[in-house]
């Protein structure tokens, strides 16, 4: 069976640790020469496709980026012939769009594995770097504790879908109306969680005592419209020297990136000592390569 990657609970816990293996190890086998990666993008992105690309190349594999306006988007054909078209170029393909169901559209008629560069919904390449990061950090994830702090939106819900698959402690604060549905929560417990993370409107009640604690942008891609009523919503909610004061000791800052200084982070806290924002960044290349070599395995 074709493997795909929506979200991280597509994967086992013990493929997820493999990943994470696979992207700690600096060897590049040429898993990919002389085959493509197709990398499709609706949305803009710095990390995602710097960091695709240049993991390909580094396997000795060529990545073909495009963007939906070069291919005329999804008025000029369906999402299911561009993807079986596709399907016969590439060894796998990777693609940022603002709803997920296009990606279970490409899931339901491709023959290589679909990638989530991004969605609406969620941000797993992401939570592999974010997840590498604190391994290197502290040496293993079991029993740590991740605050999140704001919106619970795509790069929350992969995180916490990797925390809860790797044996951590999960605590959110989010304003009412922006923190977990319940189907969120069923998710994180069918993923491993060993009950409801710990649940606050309050960013230093969830962010007491974590070891990580991480936020994002108010606003996502594709909710430019909200942004005024979002800024209102999320008052109270900066990740300031308050925040981490109360955190652990050694607690680290995390951010996806790009970051919004005074709005979701303060920039004493972003460009602080704590903050792992680049190393993070740095990550997602590494995070990338495994992910790649792991859907590679056994294909050659
Ligand atoms: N963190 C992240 O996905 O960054 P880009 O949007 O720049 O790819
Ligand atoms: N939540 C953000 C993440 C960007 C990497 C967005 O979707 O725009």
């Amino acid at each position: 069976m074709t493997q795909h990657l929506l979200d991280l609970d597509d994967l086992s816990p013990a493929q997820l640790t493999r990943i994470l293996d696979l992207a700690d190890d600096p060897s590049r086998p040429p898993h990919l020469a002389g085959q493509t990666v197709g990398l499709y993008f609706e949305k803009p992105s710095l990390r995602t496709r710097q960091s695709c690309e240049t993991a390909v190349a580094q396997l000795g594999g060529h990545p073909v980026t495009f963007r939906s306006d070069e291919i005329g988007g999804h008025g000029r054909e369906s999402m299911t012939d561009i993807t079986r078209v596709l399907s016969g170029y590439h060894a796998i393909l990777g693609a940022r769009v603002f709803d997920h169901a296009v990606l279970e559209e490409m899931v339901a008629c491709s023959q290589i594995p679909v990638v989530n560069l991004l969605s609406d919904r969620a941000h797993p390449c992401q939570s592999l770097a974010d997840l590498l990061t604190m391994r290197q950090e502290w040496g293993s994830l079991t029993g740590a504790t991740v605050a999140w702090i704001g919106d619970f939106n795509n790069v929350a819900r992969s995180l916490a879908l990797g925390a809860a698959m790797t044996g951590m402690h999960v605590r959110i604060a989010s304003p009412v109306g922006f923190g977990p549905t319940p189907g969120d929560i069923d998710r994180l417990i069918l993923a491993g969680a060993d009950g409801p993370p710990f649940m606050s409107n309050r960013p230093s009640e969830a962010a007491a005592g974590a070891d990580a604690v991480h936020t994002d942008v108010w606003s996502s891609m594709g909710q430019e419209d909200e942004s005024a009523a979002r800024q209102k919503a999320f008052e109270g909610f900066q990740v300031d020297a308050s925040v981490m004061a109360v955190a652990a000791e050694k607690a680290v800052f995390m951010h996806c990136l790009p970051a919004h200084r005074g709005e979701e982070v303060a920039a004493a806290v972003v460009d602080g000592p704590q903050s792992r924002v680049i190393v993070q960044a740095h990550n997602r290349l590494h995070a990338f390569r495994g992910l790649l070599r792991f859907l590679l395995e056994g294909a050659d």
